[in-house]
């Protein structure tokens, strides 16, 4: 099995390999969260007006949830906080409709693919087994912000090619860069996520706590795995 990084989401969803897509501040830790605290799917739309639609017609139990500049938008039921999400009373909600400005539009980018997880360090064990048990070989694609590349997604990336490459795959150049650029990491990744911009950006906004969440690795045993169900993308959780 081989292993590649994009570093921005491509044009075109690679039709022979997984895609895993990771936006680890903040949108595929808070889908790990989410499915984890018990949600039967989460639908991530790529506009606050296709998320207002999908509600619409999903009808009631589904939360509406997102960010735009990391805040909730008008009308929304909660932004896109995973610690919001650890702690909140979930239980009138069985599903959610999602639209964050970088992770949500990339999972829908990749929606072609044969598989497609929503990665984080939260979920990265269940990740890397569900790779696996799909055969594929695997393109870890970094959702970063507004089109550039962002360094907290390349440290993501980072592990979760590293446990693919323990479990046995084989490094491509970029995988390799990746892994590069982890081990030139002095602390911890919750540390490094603080001195990237969006971390900065965050902290500015009180949301300190995500930073040390979405660092964490492996808490949550299932993965997140995307199909399209009717003619909606939608998450749910997968083998764990
Ligand atoms: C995004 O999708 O751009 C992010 O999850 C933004 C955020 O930190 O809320």
């Amino acid at each position: 099995m081989l292993v590649d990084v994009a570093w921005l989401p491509p044009a075109e969803a690679p039709r022979e390999r997984t895609c895993v897509v990771i936006d680890v501040l903040r949108a595929t830790s808070c889908v790990a969260t989410l499915l984890a605290r018990g949600l039967e799917a989460i639908y991530p739309v790529a506009t606050i007006e296709e998320a207002l639609a999908a509600r619409g017609a999903l009808g009631s139990g589904v939360l509406l949830c997102g960010e735009r500049n990391s805040l909730p938008p008008p009308g929304f039921d909660f932004g896109n906080s995973p610690s919001e999400f650890a702690a909140a009373d979930l239980r009138r909600w069985h599903a959610a409709v999602m639209a964050t400005t970088n992770g949500t539009p990339a999972l829908v980018a990749c929606v072609e693919a044969p598989l497609v997880l929503a990665a984080a360090p939260l979920n990265a064990r269940a990740t890397v087994e569900a790779c696996w048990s799909a055969g594929h070989d695997v393109l870890v694609v970094c959702s970063g912000r507004r089109g550039v590349r962002a360094t907290d997604d390349s440290l993501a990336a980072a592990l979760l090619v590293r446990r693919l490459v323990a479990r046995g795959a084989t490094p491509e150049p970029r995988a390799l860069e990746a892994m590069a650029l982890l081990d030139a990491v002095p602390g911890s990744l919750a540390s490094a996520f603080r001195l990237t911009e969006h971390g900065r950006a965050l902290v500015a906004l009180g949301f300190e706590r995500d930073l040390e969440l979405c660092a964490r690795e492996d808490v949550y045993a299932k993965a997140a795995v995307l199909r399209v169900e009717g003619d909606r993308p939608v998450l749910r959780a997968g083998p764990g």
